[in-house]
């Protein structure tokens, strides 16, 4: 009943005014409700629509049968068993020992005479899963005839400081297969021993596009929008969330690749893939996006599957690199800076997807071309985990990062490091690395593992980096050192990441596949992934009509000279791009001639 749509301004207002009146005029607790009367004053039912053993997902309804409306109601119990709620939907739920508070949403916080309220959470048990016996409602005790108008409880906690349901025990994985062990159990790493899932929408098409050779390895489901959740990411795709997932089962599969992307004011540095949301829509983007993703997800048959989701690319680093006085700067960015809604919509992903024990949540952390500057480095750590404690997220919602998602950025610079120098200057002081900490995104990754532990993440993190289009084969890869004539020369004959800037990232002009998908490949590296699929483009320079928010962006055009965010340079773009997502045949052709290790 809690409804998706958001209430007016207006009616919002006058439901605060009017709960206001109801406290101030008659206090808390058991006076609210006056004399007693026949029936119950309030009405909980608790139900476990789902148990699979050692988790559960609780569906809970409460009515108000008084004769006033209670404002920001509230509804307590007591676990008799070891039982830990995690983060619910359509309320906050929050644990201190046995004790359970769920608190009303914003959105959604009067609870009318007669009216009802509806909220759910998933848990985690061992041995019984008794259900709890007294509800109380802003402390008066339901389902008791008359109201027996309780005290109110002490101790409650505040909302938001929900753990998850503990399930991020962090056990070490010896490389067990999963699916072997019982549903939910967590590893480290989800990809260790993992048979990863083949997304047939993307294999299918890889095939029929000269991609045979490839077209077996896993690349993840892109969740871009919310028609994506029933009918498939933008393009060519057609399968739902469900359908990958029972196709997973099919499969066999151990682990599920997937990214949520679909923020209000998405991609606010670049028009490309601005998306359906508006900037203001965090609203939408909980009941439309993310709750009916977490209710897939949550679904016990899926159990089994680690499902590894990569979360919102494009968002908080722009909130650090592209606002303010900076001259990178845009008004989107500083309109989602402002408004939170990055941060909330972050928050809340994390929070909601997490509480569910077989999701393994990594949060973007662009590339190293982004954030390996100082300025940029510590702050991004410190807002992530800012973002991941918050909405009711905790750090133990967070299993790691995805570095380099849909760009470029070779893993490796094999032929000269951040340490090298000529002639006495470090190579920090070519015009390529330009005072960057990195040259490569394994550094990178590895270096900010380090930092958000120091930031307050768990040491366990790992980072995935997307390897699908970070190869630099083909004929203009550099085989050997350059010479040491000069700073420039020798860095830029030596680097193989052939790319006019670190900060071009559309459709890039000699790219090719990167290292094939592979776990736990180094320190501190979950694994090598290809989570933006080989074959979709990054953007369109022209405007294509298009229902997905999509805009013409000049970082696709070849002919554009550029911005401060790319250092003034060529977008080293290929020519004639379709919209971001969709298929573009010339670019997957030049990334299977360019791959590295080569495609046989
Ligand atoms: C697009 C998405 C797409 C993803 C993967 C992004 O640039 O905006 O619609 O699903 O790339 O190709």
């Amino acid at each position: 009943m809690t409804g998706t749509r958001k209430p007016s301004r207006e009616r919002r207002l006058a439901l605060l005014a009017a709960g206001t009146l109801v406290v101030g005029a008659l206090g808390a607790g058991s006076m609210l409700h006056g004399t007693a009367v026949a029936a119950p004053v309030c009405t909980v039912d608790y139900k476990v629509a789902n148990d699979w053993g050692n988790g559960f997902t609780a569906s809970v309804t409460v009515t108000n049968n008084d004769s006033s409306a209670l404002s920001n109601w509230k509804v307590e119990w007591d676990y008799a068993g070891n039982q830990k709620a995690g983060s619910g939907w359509n309320a906050t739920v929050s644990q201190s020992g046995a004790h359970v508070t769920a608190t009303a949403p914003s959105w959604n916080s009067t609870l009318a005479s007669g009216g009802s309220a509806e909220f759910g959470f998933n848990g985690t048990y061992s041995g019984s899963n008794p259900a709890p016996t007294t509800f109380k409602l802003n402390g008066t005790t339901c389902n008791v005839d008359g109201g027996t108008g309780g005290t109110t409880t002490g101790g409650t906690t505040d909302g938001g400081t929900s753990n998850g349901g503990a399930t991020n025990g962090g056990t070490t994985d010896g490389g067990t297969t999963g699916g072997s062990g019982e549903p939910g159990d967590r590893v480290d790493n989800p990809y260790a021993g993992a048979k990863l899932y083949v997304n047939p929408d993307w294999s299918e098409q890889a095939a029929r596009s000269g991609g045979q050779a490839i077209a077996n390895q896993p690349t993840a489901v892109w969740l871009d929008r919310i028609a994506a959740i029933t009918s498939g990411s933008a393009g060519e795709n057609t399968m739902g969330l469900r359908d990958h997932l029972d196709e997973a089962l099919a499969q066999g599969a151990d682990a599920l690749q997937m990214v949520t992307y679909n923020l209000p004011g998405r991609d606010c540095a670049a028009l490309a893939s601005q998306g359906e949301l508006g900037p203001t829509e965090i609203d939408k983007y909980k009941r439309e996006f993310i709750d009916p993703i977490a209710a897939i997800l949550s679904d016990p048959k899926y159990a089994d599957l680690r499902i590894i989701n990569i979360v919102e690319i494009d968002s908080l680093p722009n909130l650090i690199t592209n606002v303010g006085s900076r001259p990178t700067a845009t008004a989107n960015c500083d309109t989602m800076l402002a408004n939170g809604n990055y941060v909330k919509g972050v928050g809340y992903a994390l929070a909601k997807l997490g509480a569910i024990p077989n999701v393994y949540n990594y949060i973007d952390i662009g590339h190293h071309g982004w954030l390996g500057w100082d300025d940029n480095f510590t702050p991004t750590a410190k807002l992530l985990h800012q973002a991941a404690t918050s909405e009711g997220s905790t750090v133990d919602h967070v299993a790691g990062f995805a570095a380099n998602v849909a760009n470029y950025g070779a893993l490796k610079e094999p032929h000269f490091t951040i340490n090298d120098s000529v002639n006495g200057t470090s190579v920090r002081q070519s015009k390529w690395v330009d005072w960057n900490r990195y040259v490569d995104e394994q550094t990178y990754a590895q270096a900010f593992r380090e930092e958000a532990v120091k930031a307050g993440f768990r040491s366990d993190v790992g980072v995935i980096i997307d390897t699908s289009r970070n190869g630099w084969g083909g004929p203009n890869r550099p085989s050997a050192p350059a010479a040491k004539t000069s700073l420039d020369a020798f860095v830029d004959g030596s680097r193989i990441d052939r790319r006019i800037h670190t900060g071009n990232w559309c459709n890039q002009a000699g790219a090719g596949l990167g290292e094939r998908p592979k776990a736990a490949p180094a320190p501190g590296i979950d694994a090598y992934a290809w989570i933006k699929p080989p074959g979709e483009s990054d953007g369109a320079s022209e405007d294509i009509p298009n229902d997905e928010g999509k805009k013409a962006d000049q970082m696709c055009d070849p002919d554009y000279g550029g911005n401060a965010r790319n250092g003034n340079s060529k977008s080293g773009a290929l020519p004639g791009a379709p919209v971001s997502g969709h298929w573009f045949q010339a670019q997957f052709e030049e990334l299977l001639r360019n791959a590295y290790p080569p495609v046989d």
